[in-house]
């Protein structure tokens, strides 16, 4: 009997059963391996079969074989039997019974609405392979402004409203911080998304401190202004769920150029106008342009072999629109991305006496979409649109007072109004001005139904003195015959001048005069420009005799022009120069100084007059202040000035500060009989930094720090005396006494390729078609090689220095809107969220689920609410950094936890009786670094 056969058939059936038995799927592979390894049992089996008799070895063999099988199939039935019941147990544990009674309603938590909008912003940009890069919000300067080309002498910064932090930092007024951290040091191509919180130091109540922004830039060989505005018109798709209407305004940026701003056609009024967008039908949405080629230099990439685009835009406003919370208002009417304008206003005919104008909304469209924000004209006379044109049916004696007469008046109605009048001059059939019941007058008072000696009047004949449109009391005002019953009376008449009030960009120095903004009606609509005369009639003794003019500071002053005028009356102006003085919001002093102020808002020179007897030694000296030197400035105050200051003095002391504000020393009064006109160019930084200095902004200080037309400083001198001999008498001294400071850095001549202006706009323009666009800003254009126009800029622009610069002239009158929506080509790749970015994202939806709700606070603290932290005295976050210049000194204080902004909101909502509060927030605390994650939350009892 082969022993191999007998133990064959024990070993299967002890394997059976051990496999029956075992409970899991460890035991089973043991057991497994005891039968059927290279060392189990059966393989020992047939091991020893090398004895047996040459047929019977054949037969243990296969039983050999067949039994390791058969034991293989238990074991294998085995573990699915067990991976079976492992998944049930597992399953069982998760059923739910839903006979159960249900278990408290989930709490609903909630993302913060921006945090919703970013979501929705990231997931569409990184679809189209933009990669998110984040930046600090406490930033250097340096990246914040610096590298973005605005330095800190330049008008641009004022509009950043900036929070300083202790030890020169500042909190980020943009997120066009990160352009510069995410490009420096790297190479090309770039798409890159930058979205989050932002800081403005901005005292209106209207406007939030901290408010959101995304930036996106691309940056690559060939990207143009068309692919910027492909990109933007898929992103406003996406955001507002359909097709979307953009516009693009010219517009200035010191890190793009060219620049524009864009808004979205209103969607609640679908640009018929209502509240949200102030009724212009257009919602301001953000900033764009192709980046500075500096701005790329900056951070070490050619800017001749790449180009990019940049955008920036606020996000609360779109979390509005999109969630409807009214609590939000505050940040909605945050402008997303204005670097400012100053403002410039002045009457529309006098503006006509320099060009002919087109109809008034062509004018404002032009305007708008060409660089001025926030353009408008509006009535300075007296708000007459509620009285209307009046028809005189009948007029009668009144029966109980003979002055007095009984009208019936027509207003197109066919009713007929009874009134009672007391003008000797009203008549039958006269064409009137009628204030009904219910219309409030020009100087407040409500009309009101009145019994005037037992007659009821309804209403008013109206005369000039009552429309605040003259003096004359005598009668009423009678109209022209054919004036229209029933139509309101400012159609009809001129009831007031009309007045157009334009936003300037920083860079638009040459705008800020009348001649100015006729230029650019010219560049708009065509035209001829109508110059004021300017060659005074000159009888006087040459002023060079009397006046010896001295430039010191070369550097400061480039040229100085005096005038003089003798034997003047100082008095009163004619109400013409008041009246054009005041539509641009200067007050009238005397005919003197108007003139100044009046050549000043021509020109956009600024003009001194100084009183020429009051100057002592024969001498105008242009000279850095001594420190600690003393001048009593125009205003009154006494400054006590310093080495860096610019001053005019005469042999003796300062005179004036510089560009800014003449001193008292010197003034022209009424007892002045000889005068001196100063007109000078100096350096624009000079007089910014001193106007900052000193907290003086003035017309002139505005105008210097921009930039003034270095050829128009004896021209406006020249105009200046003519006028003054005009208005206030005297002889105007033969000639001008001048005198030459170092010659300013001036652009003259520009090299413009013709070809990457149209890569660089993603527009085919022709070589004849640019220099066309051109001439009409007054650049005059030679043909050179090829592709290249040699152009000469004119003196008032001393904004263009770069053929990018020409290129925003191009577009700018071109039309922005008439640029093709191109798409940009390049590399896709794969993009991956930063790892921060995702456990915070991931830890919202955590917290959320949990029920919580996201909220967002200031990140400014109250030392007493540190202090009631009771934190160890080497606590870190006990030592927080401090804001320069913090909204209110008691949260003067960078959060270093944002555990007390929590606990505030908890207390808040307590003292409401709110009993809920389950609240997080994700922030950075400052200045330690990114993505700390902080939670506060209270869980009092449930209400329910
Ligand atoms: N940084 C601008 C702001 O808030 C917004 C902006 C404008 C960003 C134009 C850009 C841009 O990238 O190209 O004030």
């Amino acid at each position: 009997m082969p022993a191999g056969v007998d133990n064959l058939e024990r070993l299967e059936e002890e394997a059976r059963r051990e496999i029956a038995a075992v409970e899991s799927l460890q035991a089973l592979t043991e057991v497994r391996a005891r039968y059927l390894g290279k060392k189990g049992s059966v393989a020992g089996v047939l091991r020893g079969i090398g004895d047996l008799a040459g047929d019977e070895r054949a037969r243990v063999g296969q039983l050999a074989n067949t039994t390791k099988k058969r034991i293989e199939e238990a074991a294998s039935e085995r573990r699915h039997a067990l991976e079976r019941s492992d998944r049930d147990r597992a399953l069982d544990a998760e059923r739910l019974d839903t006979t159960l009674p249900g278990a408290e309603e989930p709490p609903a938590g909630r993302l913060h609405p921006v945090t919703r909008v970013f979501r929705d912003m990231v997931e569409f940009f990184t679809s189209m392979g933009f990669s998110i890069e984040e930046g600090p919000e406490v930033e250097t300067e340096y990246h914040c402004f610096e590298a973005l080309n605005i330095p800190e002498v330049h008008p641009a910064r004022d509009e950043q409203d900036t929070f300083y932090v202790e030890g020169g930092n500042v909190l980020r007024t943009h997120t066009s911080n990160v352009q510069i951290r995410a490009m420096a040091g790297r190479t090309p191509p770039f798409r890159f998304i930058a979205p989050g919180r932002v800081y403005r130091h901005d005292l209106s109540p209207r406007h939030y401190p901290m408010f959101h922004q995304i930036e996106g830039f691309l940056v690559d060989e060939g990207v143009s202004f068309g692919d910027l505005k492909g990109v933007l018109y898929a992103f406003g798709r996406h955001l507002m769920e359909g097709e979307i209407d953009l516009r693009f305004r010219a517009n200035h940026f010191p890190f793009t150029e060219p620049s524009a701003e864009m808004d979205y056609a209103c969607l609640l009024c679908e640009r018929q106008g209502c509240g949200v967008c102030s009724n212009s039908g257009w919602i301001e949405w953000g900033g764009c342009g192709m980046i500075h080629p500096q701005v790329l230099e900056n951070c070490g990439i050619d800017s001749e072999r790449y180009q990019g685009f940049a955008f920036g835009m606020g996000v609360d406003r779109t979390a509005l629109l999109r969630y409807g919370i009214p609590e939000y208002s505050a940040a909605l009417r945050r402008r997303p991305a204005r670097v400012g304008a100053g403002l410039m206003r002045v009457s529309l005919q006098w503006l006509a006496e320099f060009i002919d104008l087109p109809k008034e909304a062509d004018l404002v469209e032009r305007l708008t979409l060409g660089g001025f924000e926030d353009v408008e004209v509006s009535s300075t006379g007296p708000d007459l649109s509620e009285v209307r044109v009046g028809l005189v049916r009948e007029c009668g004696r009144h029966p109980n007072a003979d002055r007095l007469s009984v009208c019936r008046v027509d207003l197109g109605s066919g009713e007929l109004i009874e009134v009672v009048c007391g003008a000797p001059n009203v008549a039958a059939d006269q064409k009137i001005a009628f204030a009904a019941v219910g219309t409030r007058l020009p100087d407040g008072t409500l009309l009101k139904r009145a019994k005037i000696r037992g007659v009821v009047s309804t209403g008013m004949i109206c005369s000039d003195r009552e429309l605040q449109l003259g003096d004359d009391h005598d009668g009423i005002l009678v109209l022209d015959p054919d004036a229209p019953v029933g139509a309101p009376l400012p159609e009809v008449i001129s009831t007031g001048d009309r007045e157009l009030e334009v936003g300037i960009t920083p860079n638009r120095g040459d705008v800020t005069s009348v001649i100015g903004l006729a230029r650019e009606v010219r560049a708009h609509f065509g035209g001829d420009l109508r110059t004021p005369e300017t060659d005074p009639l000159e009888t006087g003794s040459p002023a060079a005799d009397a006046i010896r003019v001295e430039i010191d500071a070369t550097d400061d002053c480039h040229r100085y022009v005096a005038r003089i005028v003798r034997g003047v009356r100082v008095g009163p102006s004619p109400d013409w120069v008041v009246a054009k003085l005041a539509a641009s919001g200067i007050r009238s002093i005397n005919n003197v100084v108007d003139v100044t102020n009046l050549v000043l808002l021509e020109f956009g020179q600024p003009l001194h007059a100084f009183d020429l007897a009051k100057l002592r030694g024969g001498c105008i000296k242009v000279r850095r202040a001594t420190a600690g030197e003393k001048l009593v400035t125009l205003d009154g105050e006494a400054r006590e000035l310093c080495a860096e200051d610019l001053v005019i003095a005469d042999s003796e002391c300062a005179i004036a500060l510089a560009g800014v504000m003449g001193g008292a020393n010197s003034e022209v009064g009424d007892a002045t009989t000889d005068i001196l006109i100063e007109s000078a160019h100096f350096h624009p930084s000079r007089v910014r930094v001193a106007a900052k200095r000193y907290g003086l902004k003035t017309e002139a200080s505005y105008r210097f720090e921009r930039g003034v037309d270095r050829l128009g400083v004896g021209r406006a001198a020249d105009r200046a005396a003519r006028l003054i001999a005009e208005l206030a008498g005297g002889e105007v001294a033969a000639g001008r006494a001048v005198a030459e400071g170092a010659a300013p850095t001036v652009t003259e001549e520009i090299r413009f390729p013709t070809d990457r202006s149209n890569k660089l706009l993603g527009t085919a323009l022709s070589k004849s078609e640019m220099a066309e666009l051109l001439e009409r800003v007054g650049v005059g254009c030679t043909a050179a090689e090829a592709d290249v126009l040699v152009c000469s800029i004119p003196s008032h622009r001393t904004d263009l220095h770069l053929h990018q610069d020409l290129s925003e002239e191009v577009a700018r009158i071109y039309g922005y809107d008439r640029i093709p929506v191109t798409e940009p080509v390049g590399v896709l790749r794969g993009v991956e969220r930063p790892r921060l970015w995702r456990v915070a994202e991931r830890a919202r939806d955590a917290l959320v689920a949990a029920g919580m709700i996201e909220c967002q606070t200031l990140p400014f603290l109250n030392a007493e609410w540190v202090d009631a932290l009771q934190l160890d005295p080497d606590d870190p976050r006990g030592n927080a950094v401090r804001l320069v210049n913090p909204i209110r000194e008691e949260e003067s204080l960078l959060r270093t936890t944002l555990l007390p902004s929590i606990l505030r909101i908890v207390q808040q909502n307590r003292s409401r009786q709110v009993s809920r509060i389950e609240v997080f927030e994700l922030g950075t605390p400052v200045p330690r670094g990114w993505g700390t994650l902080a939670l506060g939350w209270e869980t009092s009892h449930r209400s329910r």
